[in-house]
């Protein structure tokens, strides 16, 4: 049986083309079971799952619970505003003691860049990723992916892909850029250049300014919430601002004279990042992207547990 080169699933910059490959192939098969009357499969029957939510998620979250359920796995979840972290009790001491429950894999969302890295380093489970800070969100990344591919039926080796908006405090983006440039896919940023890190060349990632030149460009846009919550001082002058130069609207799009695919990994500043009409449009994919979430997840949870021996 095929397996994963890596033995947790901290970031796309971990992974090779052929990790990326078995992740979809797998997922592809998650995505016809959950399409069944039955959608469930036994697979993990013995395996026990813990969600570690310490920063807020609504999709994230509840698609990997979904995808654990539908993989017949024990499944604990862990939301931090209810519990003894507020009580001053560290990240190592949390998670022992939720281990000590014989617990086989965590999924963790922390708000500290390198929390999945540093966990996994001292505590004796598979550790999944799940948005470390402005950092990486690899499963993100891998649906994305996932999506273009069904959306353009075809792999992504030459595609044109335009990451809008909010790059700088963004963890999908750089998944994104990891993963796409491991697919051969071209990648373009497009923002204020405020909001786009000073590094990014130095990836491959070449920048325009333009919107319209930017999307005239792609064949796929796949745009950024603008991160209020990350930012500590004004980057743009007015969100009216940022939307009259960097906000997609029907009125840009007619323009290009050509469908460009639409995706937005939510949530959605709704008249900000997108119009509702745009958001909500047939060239638009992005309830598909939740969709896909959950078989993408099944996958990589699928293959990570295949790796634990059991005595
Ligand atoms: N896309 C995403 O990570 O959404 P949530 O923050 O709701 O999980």
């Amino acid at each position: 049986m095929k397996q994963l080169s890596v033995e947790n699933l901290l970031g796309i910059k971990y992974l090779n083309k052929t990790d990326l490959e078995l992740i979809f192939e797998t997922a592809s098969h998650f995505k016809e079971v959950i399409n069944r009357p039955i959608k469930k499969v036994p697979s993990l029957r013995d395996i026990t799952i813990a969600n570690l939510f310490f920063e807020n998620s609504t999709r994230t979250k509840l698609s990997f619970e979904l995808a654990e359920k539908r993989l017949s796995a024990d499944v604990i979840n862990f939301s931090a505003g209810q519990s003894s972290v507020k009580k001053g009790e560290t990240l190592i001491d949390t998670v022992n003691n939720i281990l000590a429950m014989k617990v086989d894999i965590v999924v963790m969302r922390h708000a500290s860049v390198g929390a999945g890295i540093f966990l996994s380093r001292h505590v004796d489970a598979k550790i999944i990723n799940a948005g470390d800070g402005t950092h990486e969100h690899p499963t993100q990344a891998l649906l994305d992916s996932f999506s273009m591919r069904e959306a353009l039926n075809s792999n992504l080796k030459g595609k044109k892909i335009v990451i809008v908006g909010d790059v700088l405090h963004s963890r999908v983006a750089l998944s994104n850029i990891f993963a796409l440039q491991l697919q051969g896919a071209e990648v373009k940023v497009c923002g204020p250049t405020t909001l786009i890190p000073r590094y990014i060349s130095s990836l491959g990632v070449q920048v325009e300014t333009d919107l319209k030149k930017a999307l005239a460009w792609c064949d796929v846009a796949n745009v950024l919430r603008v991160q209020h919550e990350r930012m500590d001082i004004k980057y743009f002058p007015s969100t009216r601002e940022y939307t009259q130069l960097f906000g997609i609207n029907r009125e840009i799009l007619d323009s290009l004279h050509k469908d460009i695919v639409i995706m937005h990994p939510g949530p959605i500043n709704r008249g900000v990042e997108l119009t509702s009409d745009v958001a909500d449009s047939k060239q638009a994919i992005i309830l598909n992207q939740v969709e896909n979430g959950v078989a993408v997840r099944m996958a990589v949870i699928y293959l990570l547990a295949q790796q634990i021996k059991r005595a």
